[in-house]
């Protein structure tokens, strides 16, 4: 699924991912519940902490990620929020 924005865009308000390595498949599992920008304005997360937030949209929100991308999900996001 592709996005193209017409529109300038304001800190936290981003609807899909930036472009980098893993983004496609994070655009295609995080988005239908919530905006990028939602995800984006998380505070820093280590690789750990993000893998925990995955599972809890998958456990708890019922997010249809397969498990197979998860490890994908977690590097794109770790790597877009490094830790300091
Ligand atoms: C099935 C719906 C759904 C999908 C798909 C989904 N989420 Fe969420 N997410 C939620 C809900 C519901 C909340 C809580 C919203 C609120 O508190 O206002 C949330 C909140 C969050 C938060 C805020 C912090 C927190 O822990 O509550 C983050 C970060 C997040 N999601 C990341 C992701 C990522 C990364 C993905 C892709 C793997 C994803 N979400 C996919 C439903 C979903």
């Amino acid at each position: 699924m592709r996005f193209t924005s017409q529109q300038a865009e304001l800190p936290g308000s981003e609807r899909v991912f930036p472009a980098g390595p893993g983004a496609e498949v994070v655009n295609d599992n995080c988005l239908a519940c919530h905006s990028a920008g939602m995800v984006l304005t998380q505070p820093k997360l280590s690789k750990a902490q993000w893998t925990e937030t995955v599972n809890k949209m998958v456990h708890t929100y019922k997010a249809p990620v397969d498990p197979a991308d998860v490890q994908a999900i977690v590097d794109y996001l770790s790597a877009m929020n490094p830790q300091p």
